[in-house]
């Protein structure tokens, strides 16, 4: 029997991710406190009128078979929430699908639109999963680079035409992690007419929706004319109601790919947990002040972090939206990686190299605005201490 991981698996190894957590793991061996701020994860408890809502479904025995289809109380939560939150009408029982957190459903959507060798085009840098999900197709990967002098938006028309032609799946994230990049008014329409031209599936991932500052308010991209004929937008209630543990998320939009998508996940598994789907829709349907509450606190992180490094010297740009950061690596480090490394050895700060998320994501380390103000202050501090931004300077 060979033991020898297969060659997809080892497509997937993400030496930058385990590099780092063994090196945090060695810093917490010796006793020393490590802030950390590289995993993405919410911080905040859900709102107590979801926990309730989830409680007392948890109690109902009849709960506890197979759900299989989602509840139509879950799937009428949603469509109205998009249709209160960004004017998009769905139609609940085509347009909507439960999905167990949206990296489930950008993972397998993949294997539910392209056959093996089909192209997938991908945002470099962008969130994993977005390569992740074609290499486990067997589908073949094409990075669209993400520059700043273009707002992080990929260049469509500029890509060769062969690529054109052949992409089957474009990615797009808006806001993005890990760059906390936010889309321009009139690209989701070039967006549309890309897809139309070349035959393109798009799929938005939204996960941030909410998560905004300033009060600025991200669009959907079904907002778009055309776009549901074209396409499918993932959001999730991870991050807007602070259920990432309960893994439950949605993907809207183009009723045959849903339909694709849906096959896929029946031969996969058996729906969401009905409690967890309580949960959702009191989130959904209920007061929405837990949202602009958890936004507010995110902004002020940003502020307490961004000011602080700024004032140190280090110019970090301030985020419209999403508890992330994007770094630029100061002067005189070889690598993101060897940044990174050195932030937890002298500051016991940990931040994600921007190598991780992608060739072009090298020369940035990603921050996650996952503690309070007070540690985040604290964070600036030690970096301030640390001597680390002047240390290697010019
Ligand atoms: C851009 C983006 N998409 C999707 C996800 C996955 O979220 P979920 O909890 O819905 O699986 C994350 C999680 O960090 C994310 O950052």
């Amino acid at each position: 029997m060979s033991m020898s991981k297969p060659q997809r698996l080892q497509k997937l190894a993400a030496a930058v991710f385990t590099t780092m957590d063994e090196a945090r793991k060695r810093k917490l061996a010796t006793g020393a406190d490590v802030i950390n701020l590289s995993i993405g994860s919410p911080d905040l408890p859900p709102a107590s009128h979801i926990t309730e809502a989830m409680a007392q479904a948890i109690r109902d025995p009849s709960n506890y078979g197979y759900p299989m289809r989602d509840l139509p109380a879950f799937r009428e939560a949603v469509a109205g929430w998009y249709q209160r939150r960004f004017g998009v009408v769905l139609n609940p029982d085509s347009e909507v699908l439960g999905l167990t957190g949206s990296q489930e459903g950008l993972a397998h959507i993949t294997q539910a639109v392209t056959d093996p060798g089909d192209l997938v085009l991908v945002p470099d840098p962008g969130y994993p999963i977005y390569t992740a999900g074609p290499v486990l197709a067997g589908a073949e990967l094409y990075p669209v680079p993400l520059k700043a002098e273009h707002g992080y938006l990929p260049e469509l028309e500029a890509l060769p035409e062969e690529i054109k032609r052949r992409a089957r799946l474009l990615v797009l994230n808006y806001p993005s992690n890990p760059l906390a990049a936010i889309v321009r008014p009139g690209f989701f329409e070039q967006v549309v007419a890309f897809a139309r031209r070349y035959g393109t599936v798009i799929l938005h991932d939204a996960a941030y929706s909410e998560l905004s500052f300033d009060g600025y308010r991200p669009p959907s991209f079904l907002e778009t004319p055309g776009a549901m004929e074209v396409g499918l937008e993932f959001n999730s209630l991870s991050k807007t109601y602070n259920l990432a543990g309960a893994r439950i998320a949605y993907a809207v939009g183009n009723a045959r790919l849903l339909g694709l998508l849906a096959e896929v996940k029946a031969h996969l598994d058996y729906g969401l947990f009905r409690p967890i789907q309580a949960a959702a829709v009191a989130a959904l349907t209920g007061p929405q002040q837990c949202v602009a509450d958890m936004a507010t606190t995110y902004q002020r992180r940003r502020d307490v972090l961004v000011d602080g490094l700024n004032r140190l010297g280090w110019v970090v740009p301030k985020p419209k939206a999403t508890m992330f950061c994007w770094a630029p690596v100061p002067p005189g480090f070889e690598s993101s990686l060897a940044f990174a490394m050195e932030l937890l050895e002298l500051a016991g700060v940990t931040v994600v190299p921007g190598s991780g998320f992608g060739a072009m994501g090298e020369g940035h380390v990603r921050i996650a605005l996952v503690q309070n103000e007070a540690r985040l202050a604290e964070a600036v501090e030690r970096i301030a201490r640390s001597g680390i931004l002047d240390r290697h300077a010019a």
